[in-house]
């Protein structure tokens, strides 16, 4: 029996298999976790070319030049630098700065087409009415096929997509699994992305485009789902040589309910997450918030107890006059000095000052 130690660990390392699922990204997105599929995709067909839709930090690309690939066409218009820096290590990679579904017609017919760019209708059924069409041959992979974006558009900023081609978006909710509406606890783009305020209905979603591309292509071509890390699809003409062995060597992963399981498993846990996060910060807020109030409530405390002091202070003085002037009354001898007059008029100054104060309530 040989077991891989990086998945089950052993008696003297049996942390293996949580170091390998720490080192995992917390929300795997990727097409690279789809190299298993990319192998058989080019084990039944001959691939020299391809035509990488959508290609964000470029982890994918070399995948392709690994498995034979002598020729990676990597659209994306929104290039970062770490996308230009990894692109350059590899001369069979070229960057093309443009958009898709535009830049199709400016290049030649590819072997494998990945489309993985702007995940909406118009976009996707641009982009397959286009490939259908003028690239017969080809087997075109797909991701995001799947909730989220199966029958929901996402449009990433800037977009170039005229208002009547998009639904009414929004930029601060996301949808999540816990219920049907937008969330600002969900999937939220945060400038990068928008998405369609409601979901299903006609030209809205990934899916819904390529159901309608197919069919709107006499459904000639076939299209399978591995539900997995959001959905990749593959199509292929029915009448490709390749075709059926293709799909049937795919159908593991096609037909697996488990992983459709562990996939809607998955976006449940993650979007609860999301949704904790979101929680979490609205909380630390509110403490802020009250810290604050409390910080401006103590300062308004001492300010009255100085009031208070002052206030006590002035009638002690008040307390000691009206003695002596009762003393006086008493006994007429005192009278004389200090003057009775003054001291009235001292006592009737403070108490005007405190009748003036109470009024102004301060
Ligand atoms: C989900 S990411 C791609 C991830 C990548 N394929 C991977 O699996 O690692 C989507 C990318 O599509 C790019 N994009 C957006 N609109 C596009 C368009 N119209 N044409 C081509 N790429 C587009 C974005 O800049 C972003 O880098």
């Amino acid at each position: 029996m040989t077991l891989d130690p990086a998945m089950t660990g052993d008696r003297t390392d049996p942390h293996a298999q949580a170091r390998t699922a720490r080192q995992q990204p917390f929300l795997l997105h990727s097409m690279s976790v789809f190299h298993e599929m990319f192998k058989i995709l080019f084990t039944y067909k001959k691939i020299e070319s391809v035509l990488e839709v959508g290609v964000e930090s470029g982890q994918v690309s070399s995948i392709y030049t690994q498995l034979g690939a002598s020729k990676v066409y990597c659209i994306d218009p929104y290039p970062t630098t770490e996308l230009r820096e990894t692109l350059a290590k590899n001369p069979k990679l070229e960057l093309v700065e443009r958009p898709s579904p535009q830049v199709l017609a400016e290049l030649a017919a590819a072997d494998l087409y990945v489309l993985d760019g702007d995940h909406n209708y118009a976009v996707l059924h641009g982009e397959l009415t286009y490939l259908l069409k003028h690239a017969p041959d080809a087997v075109i992979a797909l991701h995001d096929v799947l909730w989220p974006w199966s029958r929901r558009d996402l449009y990433y900023e800037p977009t170039l997509l005229a208002g009547d081609a998009k639904h009414e978006v929004s930029f601060e909710a996301g949808p999540t699994i816990w219920h049907d509406e937008l969330t600002p606890a969900g999937f939220v783009g945060h400038g990068s992305y928008s998405v369609a305020v409601e979901a299903g209905g006609e030209r809205n979603g990934v899916l819904t485009a390529i159901e309608d591309a197919i069919a709107e292509a006499d459904d000639d071509w076939l299209f399978v789902i591995v539900p997995a890390v959001f959905g990749m699809g593959v199509m292929v003409r029915k009448d490709a040589p390749f075709a059926k062995k293709m799909l049937d060597a795919l159908k593991p992963y096609t037909s697996s309910k488990l992983l459709a399981m562990m996939e809607n498993n998955r976006i449940a846990m993650y979007t609860r997450v999301l949704q904790l996060q979101y929680e979490a910060v609205a909380a630390a807020e509110n403490h802020d918030r009250f810290a604050e109030e409390i910080a401006h409530q103590r300062v308004e405390i001492e300010r009255l107890h100085g009031d208070l002091a002052r206030q006590s202070h002035e009638l002690q003085v008040l307390r000691e006059q009206n003695a002596q002037l009762q003393r006086q009354l008493r006994d007429p001898d005192l009278a004389a000095e200090p003057n009775i007059g003054t001291v009235l008029h001292q006592l009737s100054r403070v108490a005007g000052k405190q009748i003036r104060k109470a009024r102004n309530g301060s």
